[in-house]
């Protein structure tokens, strides 16, 4: 892995050198992830049986519209929403659609904006009523692993730390790690360098063991950490629509993700909630 030092005139694209940002750039991420963030505390209100997911989509997009802020997703690739919204055994890039919420449901919403050209992205689980005790279970494991992951972010520490912090935390409630999805670099960029896997190690079937790479975590790294946390088995199965990853065995999957900010003593977290809706239930 090389890096490079970020500047105004380095271009906005993926380069694949792993961007170090300057002081000053913390101020862009910061706005962009309080605005993700803010966006995913307005959802909590209207996550309710009987609403649908297009409907939250439509909420999430006039909210970054009205803002001043653009969408990072609305035509990124060809995809058309200002949200994912992946339900149950949706793993993640769930499309918003006419279907009805259910008590019981439990979805990741994911937003990412854009605010003077920095980006924020983060997601959260959301509940439609009440779900069931192994589901509550699932989703507080899937945050706890999240944050885990976050703790394990200092300068000097690696990409690996991170990932092994998390697997230790899902597989130790019996859950699995998703392996085919990653978190990324983010910045001026949506999608940048380094790819931040979510497990330390792990035996594949036809190529053996597969490790996570030991990058080493350098101040003014940003990043976001977004762990998908399966209650069977890790593997992904694609739907015909190009988007969407459900379970291959049908069993739930939850996720949580921040942006972060690479720091001397740790890491800044650009997308937590301005007013504590960090998990559900939501008040
Ligand atoms: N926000 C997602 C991520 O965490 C990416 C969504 S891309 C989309 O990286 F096109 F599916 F919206
Ligand atoms: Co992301
Ligand atoms: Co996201």
């Amino acid at each position: 892995m090389t890096y490079a030092i970020a500047t105004e005139e380095a271009p906005p694209v993926r380069t694949g050198e792993i961007r170090i940002h300057p002081q000053e750039d913390f101020e862009g991420m910061r706005a962009a992830g309080r605005l993700a963030a803010m966006c995913l505390d307005m959802l909590a209100d209207h996550v309710r049986p009987g609403a649908t997911t297009a409907e939250l989509d439509d909420l999430a997009r006039e909210f970054v519209l009205d803002h001043g802020a653009l969408s990072a997703t609305i035509g990124y690739r060809g995809y058309r929403h200002a949200t994912c919204i992946s339900l149950n055994h949706v793993i993640c890039h769930g499309i918003p659609s006419d279907r009805v919420l259910k008590n019981g449901d439990i979805m990741n919403i994911d937003v990412t904006v854009i605010v003077d050209g920095w980006h924020g992205d983060t997601s959260r689980m959301y509940f439609a009523g009440e779900p069931k005790v192994k589901a509550r279970r699932l989703v507080d494991t899937t945050y706890e692993s999240l944050m885990a992951g976050v703790g394990a972010v200092k300068a000097g520490a690696t990409l690996r730390d991170i990932g092994e912090a998390i697997q230790k935390v899902a597989e130790g409630k019996g859950f699995s790690v998703v392996r085919d999805f990653c978190g990324h670099g983010l910045g001026r960029v949506f999608h940048d360098a380094p790819n931040v896997v979510h497990y330390g190690s792990y035996r594949d079937r036809f190529v053996g063991v597969q490790r996570a790479p030991a990058t080493e975590l350098k101040p003014g790294m940003f990043f976001t950490i977004e762990p998908m946390i399966n209650e069977g088995k890790p593997d992904v199965r694609m739907l015909k629509d190009g988007w969407t990853a459900v379970t291959r065995d049908k069993s739930l999957s939850a996720q949580f993700e921040h942006s972060i900010g690479v720091t001397e003593e740790g890491c800044e977290i650009f997308t937590q909630s301005p007013t504590g809706r960090e998990r559900p239930p939501y008040q």
